[in-house]
């Protein structure tokens, strides 16, 4: 059955490799993000059968958000599938950021990506007699379940994604509306891989020789591709997540210690 996606964060180094991956699968996708030549540069480039849109937002901003929500309520077609990637949040190891920055960093990560999601949610129509099921999918990152002391902020406000999520799954299950995350570890998008290289200048090493060091720690020794996360947003979007809601899948190669 070919579905209606949702991606917001649709042209980034994760984003565009899964509206690839969901275009080639014969999805219809509605693209959002803020710049509107990236979006039409990634829609121009699709392949596939879907007639796809894209609606510009700026997730951290109510009033763009609130256009967002008229422009997908003229949108002809009910939404089977959201998948939300809040604005990454910048390294910082300040445990006490002064009251700006936590409210500008819980409005541009969470609220405002919360108030979007719940746009799309009004935009599900599902059908569970007849197997009909919608699928959200937010994408958090490993500091969900492990603090990681260069990310203070996102030791925070990753495991509310969790909370949220959970809180959703027990309040949309019954309409057959399931909500995942994804906790991500380190992936090797064009930017990340800029950042090793730039790294491994500094230390006098091959960009080989760095990712062998960086990557020691991790079980698979390696980060994912972008592509392989692409992979598992698909089968949460899929059928194979017709009996799983509130869970967290942890992206890794195996990184997180805790059970
Ligand atoms: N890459 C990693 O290693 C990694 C690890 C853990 C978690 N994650 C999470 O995975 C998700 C995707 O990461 P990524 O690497 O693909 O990031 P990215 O390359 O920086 O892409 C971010 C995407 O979100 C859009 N965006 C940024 N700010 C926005 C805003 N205020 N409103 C609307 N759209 C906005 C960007 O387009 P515009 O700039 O045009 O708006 C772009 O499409 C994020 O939630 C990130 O935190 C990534």
């Amino acid at each position: 059955m070919q579905k209606t996606i949702l991606v917001a964060g649709a042209t980034g180094g994760i984003g565009a490799p899964l509206c690839e991956r969901l275009a080639l699968a014969g999805q219809t996708l509605v693209l959002a993000a803020r710049n509107i030549d990236r979006l039409d540069a990634l829609s121009a480039r699709l392949k596939g059968t879907g007639k796809h849109i894209i609606i510009p937002v700026d997730m951290s901003d109510d009033a763009s958000i609130a256009a967002f929500g008229s422009a997908l309520a003229t949108f002809g077609r009910p939404l089977d599938g959201a998948v939300l990637m809040p604005p990454p949040l910048p390294r910082n190891t300040d445990p006490f950021p002064d009251s700006d920055t936590w409210r500008s960093n819980f409005q541009r990560s969470f609220i405002g990506p919360l108030a979007l999601l719940k746009l799309a949610i009004e935009k599900m129509s599902t059908d569970v007699d007849a197997g009909h099921r919608a699928k959200v999918v937010i994408v958090s990152a490993i500091t969900s379940v492990q603090v990681l002391g260069h990310y203070a902020a996102s030791n925070v406000l990753r495991p509310a994604w969790l909370g949220q999520a959970k809180t959703l799954a027990f309040a949309l299950g019954a309409r057959g509306i399931h909500v995942n995350t994804v906790s991500l570890g380190g992936i090797l998008t064009e930017h990340y891989a800029g950042l090793i290289s730039g790294r491994a200048k500094e230390a006098g090493q091959t960009y080989e020789q760095r990712l062998a060091d960086e990557t020691a720690n991790v079980p698979l020794r390696k980060y994912a591709s972008p592509q392989e996360v692409a992979a598992v947003i698909d089968g949460l979007l899929s059928e194979f997540s017709d009996h799983l809601t509130g869970i967290n899948v942890l992206c890794d190669g195996g990184f997180t210690r805790s059970f």
